[in-house]
């Protein structure tokens, strides 16, 4: 563990750690264009230069190991010098289009410049080389050549991670631009990462393009919804509208990075269909009721016989999970899981699963059977059940249109807790909205066992209100938790599996659950 000096500070680091990282440790940025920790070093910048003594020429920090009894300077009137020289032929011909620029506000070129250049160009804007502008590549991407500045991120990524290599660079000297091998479009399932790690305005997310100005939102840390991995993101929003997941690092499971797949399921919970209030079904109709009549009448729902049964999905939160269990289990019914994913969904051997579900193990930690839905389906066209419960579960994804009249038929009592209108709204004689996943707090287990936290981002969209506290009203003793953090602590003492662990320190990266989980059929 070598110990050196960095501005005159000292800083103790790992074996192999570089001096960017170093400086990191101290609070203090070295500025850099190419270096990424998710790739390997290339060097070309020479952002990161830096003095260091008895060398005698500035060095790169991205390629510099930090040494034992080392003296770095990172603000010395050589370095500034340095670094502006770099900036000011980073900039030579770019074409500052800043004010039509869809990075602006994240570029770092405009914040270096700002920290470390702010002269004239010497360059008019007529002299410089022009290249292309606004050029479709893929699906996901749109690149401007000439605001590139050849970091070699992008192809770093598309060689070392998805090994695809669509990109490369082409031409000589002021003309080497960035460009697409000939015959092949940059179309691979995690092609959005390219976007967010090009650190200027060359390659750019056609979904958020133009839609708004970086500085105007909000991150709220959370975990992707689209699949049983758990991608940890950052929800960017503003006033109760996503605009956009960003991948956020956690080395435990996806690294720097996350599919493209994932990367757009925030349009599923915003806009057209969402639930906006309770309704209750008036022979063929329904018919708008207040939050105070609702749980009213769900428990009259629920009071009947004890043919009572619920299917849970895998959409479904810990806390949400715990409390529909034991909201069954005090009236002697049965709770069933429900982990749906569609035919031919993609997976690889990277970060897509199969299973696109953010909770399936979540379910199977509280004992809950994800594959049994169809069981309890079975039982209900039996007459075995008189009541079911559904929460956040489409019943089309589980059995036929006929078999769904049957059950509206065979079935005295139907709720149905959703975000969405489906199908099994259609039989329900009652439909609660609750929050999406991003609207409420809470917590999904991914598919290694670890429980990561989801925080709120949004209010809840219209009348609808987080699972945890609406299912919180049908116990005996009506839950007297304020947040989905007093759930979790509820569910940690009652569950061996969970135990010890509160929502506070779980922290950034999640933790892993106790090996001993219940056993449930796979
Ligand atoms: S497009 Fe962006 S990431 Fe790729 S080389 Fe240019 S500046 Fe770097
Ligand atoms: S791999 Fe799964 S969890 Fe990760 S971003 Fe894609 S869909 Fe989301
Ligand atoms: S970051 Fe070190 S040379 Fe680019």
């Amino acid at each position: 563990m070598p110990t050196l000096e960095i501005d005159g500070r000292e800083v103790t680091v790992e074996n192999g750690t570089n001096l960017i990282q170093a400086a990191e440790k101290l609070g203090t940025e070295i500025p850099h264009y190419c270096y990424h920790p998710g790739l390997a070093v290339a060097g070309n910048c020479r952002m990161c230069l830096v003095e260091i003594e008895k060398m005698p020429k500035l060095q790169i920090a991205c390629n510099t190991r930090a040494s034992d009894g080392m003296v770095v300077k990172t603000k010395s009137e050589k370095v500034l010098k340095a670094r502006q020289s770099v900036l000011e032929f980073l900039l030579i011909n770019h074409p500052i289009d800043c004010p039509i620029c869809d990075q602006a506000g994240e570029c770092k070129l405009q914040d270096y410049y700002m920290d470390h250049d702010r002269q004239d160009s010497r360059v008019p804007v007529e002299a410089k080389v022009h290249k292309g502008k606004a050029i479709d590549i893929g699906p996901m991407i749109m690149l401007d050549q000439e605001r590139c500045i050849l970091c070699t991120r992008c192809t770093r990524f598309l060689d070392e991670v998805t090994k695809t290599g669509e990109l490369g660079i082409f031409q000589r000297g002021d003309h080497s631009q960035i460009g697409l091998f000939p015959g092949v479009a940059l179309d691979n399932p995690y092609s959005g990462n390219v976007a967010d790690i090009c650190p200027v305005g060359a390659l750019t997310n056609k979904d958020f393009r133009f839609r708004a100005r970086v500085w105007y939102l909000e991150r709220t840390p959370s975990i992707c919804p689209g699949c049983a991995t758990g991608c940890n993101i950052d929800i960017h929003h503003r006033r109760g509208e996503m605009f956009r997941f960003r991948p956020r690092h956690n080395p435990d499971v996806n690294s720097y990075w996350m599919c493209d797949e994932g990367r757009l399921t925030y349009k599923r919970y915003q806009g057209e269909g969402r639930l906006l209030q309770p309704v209750r079904r008036v022979e063929s109709d329904w018919q708008p009721i207040p939050w105070n009549d609702t749980t009213a009448e769900v428990r009259g729902l629920l009071a009947g016989d004890s043919r009572l049964a619920a299917i849970v999905s895998a959409q479904a939160t810990n806390e949400e999970i715990h409390l529909l269990a034991k909201v069954l289990g005090e009236r002697g019914g049965r709770i069933a899981g429900h982990a749906w994913s569609p035919a031919g969904a993609s997976r690889d051997d990277f970060l897509i699963d199969g299973d696109k579900n953010p909770n399936t193990a979540g379910l199977r930690a509280q004992g809950i059977d994800p594959a049994a839905a169809r069981a309890v389906v079975d039982a209900a066209l039996a007459g075995e059940l008189s009541a079911l419960v559904l929460f956040r579960t489409d019943l089309s994804q589980i059995c036929s249109e006929e078999e769904i009249d049957q059950l509206g038929q065979r079935l005295e009592r139907v709720v149905s807790f959703d975000t969405h209108f489906t199908r099994s709204g259609e039989i329900s004689d009652l439909i609660v909205p609750i929050a999406s996943f991003a609207e409420t707090g809470g917590t999904f287990t991914n598919r290694a066992g670890r429980v990561q936290r989801l925080a709120q981002a949004l209010a809840p969209v219209g009348q609808s209100r987080p699972g945890w506290e609406v299912l919180g009203e049908f116990l005996s003793e009506p839950a007297s938790a304020t947040s989905a953090a007093e759930v979790f602590a509820e569910l940690s003492n009652f569950s061996s599996v969970f135990s010890g662990m509160r929502m506070t320190d779980i922290g950034e990266r999640g933790r892993a659950l106790a090996a001993e989980q219940p056993s449930v059929a796979e």
